[in-house]
């Protein structure tokens, strides 16, 4: 065949030859799609975790985002396992404290990573009144009740359903507690649900609804350390917290009631600065305290929107994370109950100050606190609370 002759076959190769090409093309094209963390999907996926003492089987979810960025939930007490984010140079690390085995999460576990309920934090003498009414909780904090009771929220085995997306990818918990449970009225149903964003947060929606007016503050306790599990204190990290004022408490850690300026006191994180700077200032509350274990007052425009309430940085690493939330009030808790007696997932074990809790709610001890925002739930409303932990790099 002469060269540059017309030739309808010839035509009919080239188009064949452009066609493999571009099927070529579009392999890698897919292939690249498939394995590049810009393009890859948010997946979900689900693994057994083990039995509790008393005979149930608890999963774990893995849930995965386009970034790499990944969460650890198990089914018990709907705990936080493991968080890994990148650092400035786009290293993934577990950023929060926990445990290996389910034993040690249902046997010592200081409250890492669970859902806190029926209330997080404290109630005076563990007694509080509703319409008249006088209810007596457990007794598991010296003479308070702390976090629920004995066996509160961080302690039960949820309901999980997977929730997926494109971009997002989530896991469901749900949960009835029944009339009377640890003292509390009403049959409270609970759903929390745990989203991890194609941007690197970690959405927390949590609702509730009752059939006798009861009270309820639900809150997430995570102990984060931006430098890592098991890297050494957070008192490097820098922390800003949006609030003007804080409630000062008793030697027992439960409210006095006043609401304090947060003014000349190690508790003004107004401007960022570092943990360690104000933890061994002898200010009486911080003593109090054994370090920083008081809830901030938190600054808001609008009484029910989703606002920013914190932001902490770890200079080391360049990891930052944004609290924003539609609760009234901040725990910041720095970890100072930490004795070095736990072996956690990191290996070594947990002495104080290793991890940072900054768990939105209302205020502790609000149903013996009239002039608070109430923590009262009336049968026929919706409990409703969302908080976002979202991990930039700076
Ligand atoms: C409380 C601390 C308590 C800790 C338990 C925090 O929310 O404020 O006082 O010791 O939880 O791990």
């Amino acid at each position: 065949m002469k060269l540059g002759y017309y030739s309808p076959s010839r035509r009919g190769g080239a188009i064949f030859v452009s066609l493999k090409k571009l099927s070529t093309v579009l392999a890698i094209l897919m292939f690249l799609l498939a394995t590049s963390p810009t393009f890859a999907k948010a997946s979900i996926t689900k693994t057994v975790y083990g039995k509790t003492g008393d005979g149930k089987e608890v999963n774990e979810y893995t849930l995965t985002n386009s970034n790499g960025a990944e969460v650890k939930i198990i089914t018990y007490g709907g705990i936080i396992t493991s968080l890994r984010v990148p650092d400035r140079n786009g290293n993934l690390d577990n950023i929060v404290l926990g445990f290996n085995k389910l034993v040690d999460y249902e046997t010592k576990n200081p409250y890492f990573g669970a859902l806190i309920g029926r209330y997080g934090n404290r109630i005076a003498n563990a007694k509080f009144a509703l319409d008249g009414k006088d209810y007596t909780l457990a007794a598991n904090n010296g003479s308070n009740s702390l976090h629920g009771g004995n066996k509160g929220f961080d302690k039960v085995v949820w309901e999980a359903k997977e929730v997926s997306g494109d971009a997002n990818v989530g896991l469901e918990l749900s949960y009835l507690s029944s009339d009377g449970e640890e003292g509390y009225p009403g049959n409270l149903t609970v759903k929390v649900v745990y989203t991890l964003t194609a941007d690197n947060a970690i959405k927390i929606d949590y609702t509730a609804a009752t059939d006798k007016a009861t009270v309820v503050n639900l809150t997430h306790h995570s102990y984060f350390n931006l430098g890592g599990n098991g890297s050494g204190p957070i008192y490097n990290e820098v922390l800003q917290v949006n609030a003007d004022k804080y409630t000062p408490v008793d030697a027992t850690l439960i409210p006095t009631g006043e609401l304090a300026d947060v003014t000349g006191t190690p508790f003004d994180f107004r401007n960022p600065k570092t943990i360690g700077s104000g933890i061994r200032s002898g200010d009486e509350q911080v003593v109090l305290g054994r370090g920083y274990d008081h809830n901030f007052v938190l600054n808001r425009a609008d009484k029910t929107a989703l606002e920013k309430a914190a932001y902490l940085y770890d200079p080391a690493t360049g990891r930052g994370m944004e609290v924003w939330t539609t609760e009234p009030g901040l725990q910041f808790y720095t970890g100072n109950f930490l004795d070095g007696t736990l072996v956690g997932s990191s290996g070594g074990m947990y002495r104080q100050g290793e991890g940072l809790c900054l768990e939105t709610q209302h205020f502790p001890d609000s149903p013996n606190h009239s002039a608070f925002p109430s923590t009262e739930l009336k049968p026929g409303d919706t409990y409703q609370s969302t908080t976002i932990y979202k991990f930039v790099v700076d």
